[in-house]
């Protein structure tokens, strides 16, 4: 079998939305402490709808592809299903990933989550349950 589905190709080689949103309501940049690779995200939000993302990858073939199917699942949901997203539906939706390069599914998630906690923050608005646990993980990392 293959290492590699043909839908990682794909994204990997044509990856959607990828580039920077100028005026963007959130931007989240995550990083492998272990890889050294590097996800940010940007989003645009209208009413309570992810109405625009794009990103930027410094990493690996799987994370480019991570980040790409991310945004296609995440463009033009609303906010409380945009932060459900998990790194396992992204690793199902791009029909697998190795066992080892599952963490580039994980910064896919992670980089959402931030962008988002960063609208929510930027809005002066208290956080949702779901990106309370993501923003004290995020600031374990940092410690
Ligand atoms: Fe680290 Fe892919 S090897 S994100």
């Amino acid at each position: 079998m293959a290492l590699y589905s043909d839908k990682v190709f794909d994204h990997f080689r044509n990856p959607r939305n990828v580039g920077v949103i100028e005026n963007a309501d959130g931007v989240g940049e995550v990083g492998n402490t272990v890889c050294g690779d590097i996800m940010k995200m940007y989003i645009k939000i209208d009413d309570g709808r992810i109405s625009d993302v794009k990103f930027e990858t410094f990493g690996c073939g799987s994370a480019i592809a991570s980040s790409s199917m991310a945004t296609e699942m995440i463009k033009g949901k609303p906010l409380d299903e945009a932060m459900q997203l998990t790194n396992k539906a992204v690793a199902e939706a791009l029909d697998g990933l190795p066992a080892h390069k599952l963490h580039c599914s994980v910064l896919a998630e992670e980089a959402i989550q931030a962008a988002l906690i960063d609208y929510y923050t930027r809005k002066g608005l208290e956080l949702p349950e779901e990106l309370k646990k993501a923003a004290e993980r995020a600031a374990k990392d940092e410690h």
